[in-house]
């Protein structure tokens, strides 16, 4: 896949990370690109997935880099494990928020420390004539945003294959249409913003007051 949905978004997701940002937790890291993103900028990132795979990917992958600054990747499910309470400044869920159920939410909400973000990247299905006009918008500018991506990659070899991963991480059709997540959240994470994101994802941000 050369243009990566979720990859696209990690610049606007990095936007979100607090100043003096001292601790993270990606949630459903997967083989662990955006924790390393945010370990580069020198935050403590714990990094959890439930997949065994991924996580040796993320492993591997993260003792290729000339970074010092590694996650501390570990292989769990984020329903199961207790979270430390009012301990994170910055919590990341990329494209596995559907893995779970949407209540799972709340145990993050719980481990923010107080003026912390919780920022959700999440995909949903097409279930109005509203989301499906956004899916068919898409279309295009993904076809061109692929061809820019495989012309870069063609002229830089080397970058391109530089992190090329052998593992891809676990996959699932989201089933929670958007009206829903809008109306769980409004209750789960009261003051929370979501918006449409172009290529079938939206955004939910939401602070803690502590
Ligand atoms: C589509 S992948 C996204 C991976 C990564 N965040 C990215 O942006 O490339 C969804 C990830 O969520 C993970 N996942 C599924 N259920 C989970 C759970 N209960 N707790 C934590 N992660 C989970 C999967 O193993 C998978 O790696």
């Amino acid at each position: 896949m050369p243009f990566d949905h979720n990859d696209h978004y990690h610049r606007l997701l990095l936007r979100q990370v607090p100043r003096d940002c001292g601790a993270a937790l990606d949630v459903g890291c997967g083989t662990g690109r955006f924790a390393r993103r945010l370990a580069h900028l020198g935050i403590e990132v714990d990094a959890i997935d439930p997949s065994e795979e991924a996580i040796a990917e993320a492993r591997v992958l993260s003792g290729r880099t000339a970074d010092d600054r590694i996650p501390r990747f570990r292989h769990a499910d984020v329903t199961e494990v207790e979270l430390p309470k009012l301990h994170y400044d910055f919590i990341s869920c990329l494209a596995s928020l559907h893995h779970m159920p949407f209540g799972t939410v709340a145990a993050l909400r719980d481990a923010l420390a107080p003026g912390g973000v919780l920022v959700i990247l999440g995909c949903c299905p097409e279930k109005t004539w509203l989301d499906w006009v956004w899916s068919l918008a898409a279309v295009p500018a993904n076809a061109v945003a692929r061809l820019v991506v495989t012309i870069k990659d063609k002229l830089r070899p080397a970058a391109a294959a530089t992190g090329q991963e052998r593992v891809k991480a676990p996959v699932r059709q989201p089933t929670v249409p958007l009206s829903e997540i809008c109306r769980e959240a409004a209750v789960l994470l009261p003051g929370c913003g979501i918006r449409r994101l172009l290529f079938w994802r939206y955004l939910l941000v939401y602070r803690s007051n502590g």
